[in-house]
């Protein structure tokens, strides 16, 4: 019964499943997603992360398994992040270009048996770092211009050992020009860099710092990693970036930085990335656990909304629970 002459009724896109598929605007596809694994040395090693439940650190062997289990539901990138022993971390992260680091060993092994996977590597000290900062500390700061040479010795390591792409995570300036000369004259001019363009200084890292034992040993990232207050200052991150050769543009975190991200995709000719960081995935799962929201809707929700806002790229922790989700839903 119509009470009222309303011409204009939107809720007729809305009556049935039918016609919202009709007009859904944004789908998210699992050939979206890369899928943050963290890595240890030694073999059937698998150990929870408390903050990060359904999350382990994981030897080669357990790695292996992971990959062939992601590959089987579609999801074919992969960022790798190396737990490395405190006892092997230093002021000038050495191990990082160790050729006795087992990230490369790992790196080797994933590409060897699945060459169809896309593999992405983190450049960034702190994994190394005795300090815990992504930077060279000299009487207490980072030092930018001591940490290039550091950051490009090491994207080439990581090209040699077969990494599709370099994941700089660190915010010094001019990383990406830097490594992208190193690799080309090492002969990588294949290897992509996918730029962790606009990293805003986050509490959202907490689990992953946790996960790698990486928190700084002493102040806190804000000389070097965004502050959460900037949007402006993300294009001029985003203009050097496309300027120094990224392939790949990345906004860290995403859920509370939708506006960035969408920034971005307006003006940029590159592909945008979102990463859909530990804190927020810890969030949502802590909810979960005391059944304080219906995880089941919630997750895809969140992923969603990231693509929506203009991620064509998602790094998250949920990419083999939302590839099952996907796949249920499209059935295949
Ligand atoms: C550091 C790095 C961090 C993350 C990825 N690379 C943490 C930091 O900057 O301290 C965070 C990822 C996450 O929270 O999921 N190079």
């Amino acid at each position: 019964m119509n009470l009222w002459d309303l011409p204009q009724r939107p809720r007729r896109n809305r009556a049935s499943a039918a016609v919202r598929g009709l007009v859904r605007e944004t789908h998210l596809t699992p050939d979206r997603l890369i899928y943050p694994l963290f890595v240890l040395d030694g073999t059937n090693r698998r150990e929870p992360i408390a903050s990060m439940p359904g999350i382990d650190r994981m030897s080669e062997d357990q790695v292996l398994r992971e990959v062939e289990k992601a590959l089987a539901l579609g999801v074919r990138a992969f960022v790798l992040f190396p737990a490395v022993d405190e006892a092997l971390k230093d002021g000038v992260a050495s191990y990082g270009v160790s050729p006795e680091n087992f990230y490369f060993r790992i790196a080797r092994a994933i590409k060897a048996r699945f060459p169809e996977a896309w593999l992405m590597s983190d450049v960034a000290m702190d994994p190394y770092s005795s300090d815990g900062h992504d930077g060279v500390v000299k009487e207490g700061q980072i030092v930018n211009d001591l940490t290039l040479p550091i950051l490009a010795k090491m994207s080439v390591a990581q090209a040699e050992a077969g990494f599709d792409a370099i994941g700089p995570s660190d915010m010094m300036d001019g990383r990406v020009g830097v490594i992208r000369e190193a690799l080309d004259d090492a002969g990588h001019t294949g290897t992509g860099i996918l730029s962790y363009t606009a990293k805003y200084a986050s509490a959202f890292y907490g689990p992953f710092r946790d996960a790698l034992e990486s928190a700084p040993k002493h102040g806190d990232k804000k000389t070097y990693q965004m502050d959460p207050a900037n949007r402006l200052e993300a294009l001029r991150e985003a203009e050097l970036d496309m300027a120094e050769g990224a392939d790949m543009l990345m906004v860290k975190p995403a859920l509370c930085y939708l506006d960035v991200i969408l920034a971005l995709k307006q003006v940029c000719d590159r592909p945008i990335a979102a990463y859909n960081v530990s804190g927020e995935y810890a969030m949502l799962k802590a909810a979960a656990e005391k059944g304080w929201i219906d995880y089941g809707k919630a997750m895809p929700e969140m992923l969603l909304s990231i693509h929506r806002a203009g991620a064509d790229v998602i790094l998250t922790y949920f990419a083999l629970e939302y590839a099952a989700h996907w796949r249920q839903t499209h059935g295949q």
